[in-house]
Protein backbone atom coordinates (compact mmCIF):
# COMPACT_ATOMS: atom_id res chain seq x y z
CA UNK A 1 0.00 0.00 0.00
CA UNK A 2 1.19 3.58 -0.94
CA UNK A 3 1.29 6.28 1.42
CA UNK A 4 1.51 8.98 -0.83
CA UNK A 5 0.89 11.94 1.31
CA UNK A 6 2.63 10.48 4.70
CA UNK A 7 -0.90 10.12 6.20
CA UNK A 8 -1.59 14.32 6.25
CA UNK A 9 -4.86 13.57 4.81
CA UNK A 10 -3.75 15.03 0.65
CA UNK A 11 -4.51 11.65 -1.33
CA UNK A 12 -6.19 8.43 -1.09
CA UNK A 13 -3.46 6.43 -1.65
CA UNK A 14 -3.86 4.13 1.37
CA UNK A 15 -7.58 3.62 0.32
CA UNK A 16 -8.55 -0.36 1.79
CA UNK A 17 -11.29 -2.29 2.26
CA UNK A 18 -12.23 -2.98 5.97
CA UNK A 19 -13.36 -6.38 6.29
CA UNK A 20 -17.23 -6.85 8.01
CA UNK A 21 -15.74 -7.97 11.03
CA UNK A 22 -13.79 -4.98 11.98
CA UNK A 23 -15.27 -2.13 10.13
CA UNK A 24 -17.75 -1.29 13.67
CA UNK A 25 -14.58 -1.68 15.91
CA UNK A 26 -13.26 0.92 13.83
CA UNK A 27 -13.82 4.86 15.03
CA UNK A 28 -16.27 6.84 12.28
CA UNK A 29 -14.09 8.48 9.94
CA UNK A 30 -13.68 12.64 10.10
CA UNK A 31 -15.17 14.60 8.05
CA UNK A 32 -12.19 15.48 5.95
CA UNK A 33 -11.78 10.90 5.37
CA UNK A 34 -15.05 10.96 4.45
CA UNK A 35 -14.16 13.63 2.21
CA UNK A 36 -11.31 12.12 1.10
CA UNK A 37 -12.58 8.88 0.23
CA UNK A 38 -15.88 10.32 -2.41
CA UNK A 39 -12.65 10.94 -4.36
CA UNK A 40 -11.13 7.43 -4.19
CA UNK A 41 -11.85 4.95 -7.21
CA UNK A 42 -13.95 1.87 -6.30
CA UNK A 43 -15.44 3.04 -3.57
CA UNK A 44 -17.14 0.87 -1.25
CA UNK A 45 -19.17 1.12 1.85
CA UNK A 46 -16.64 -0.61 4.24
CA UNK A 47 -13.66 1.86 2.56
CA UNK A 48 -11.40 3.42 5.08
CA UNK A 49 -8.24 5.29 4.26
CA UNK A 50 -5.87 2.98 5.90
CA UNK A 51 -3.67 5.75 7.07
CA UNK A 52 -5.73 6.56 9.69
CA UNK A 53 -6.64 3.43 11.34
CA UNK A 54 -4.63 3.33 14.59
CA UNK A 55 -3.90 -0.62 15.71
CA UNK A 56 -5.06 -1.48 18.96
CA UNK A 57 -5.28 -4.50 20.80
CA UNK A 58 -9.24 -4.86 19.61
CA UNK A 59 -7.95 -4.88 15.72
CA UNK A 60 -5.92 -7.71 16.18
CA UNK A 61 -6.34 -10.12 13.35
CA UNK A 62 -7.77 -6.89 11.22
CA UNK A 63 -7.93 -8.03 7.74
CA UNK A 64 -7.77 -5.17 4.71
CA UNK A 65 -7.89 -5.74 1.03
CA UNK A 66 -6.25 -3.56 -1.50
CA UNK A 67 -8.75 -1.90 -4.07
CA UNK A 68 -7.46 -2.89 -8.10
CA UNK A 69 -6.49 0.38 -8.23
CA UNK A 70 -5.50 3.98 -6.68
CA UNK A 71 -5.16 7.47 -7.51
CA UNK A 72 -2.96 9.60 -6.37
CA UNK A 73 -4.36 12.56 -7.34
CA UNK A 74 -1.53 14.40 -5.01
CA UNK A 75 1.11 13.79 -7.67
CA UNK A 76 -0.54 12.57 -10.36
CA UNK A 77 0.35 15.49 -13.46
CA UNK A 78 2.38 17.45 -10.54
CA UNK A 79 5.93 18.22 -12.93
CA UNK A 80 8.33 18.03 -10.01
CA UNK A 81 10.48 21.53 -9.47
CA UNK A 82 14.46 21.22 -9.44
CA UNK A 83 16.01 21.61 -6.16
FE1 LIG B 1 -2.52 10.07 2.03
FE2 LIG B 1 -3.49 8.24 3.70
S1 LIG B 1 -1.50 8.34 2.87
S2 LIG B 1 -4.44 10.03 3.01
Amino acid sequence: MEGACEASLACTTCHVYVHNDYVDKLPIPEEQEEDLLDLAPFLKENSRLGCQIILTKELDGIELELPKATRNFYVDGHTPAPH
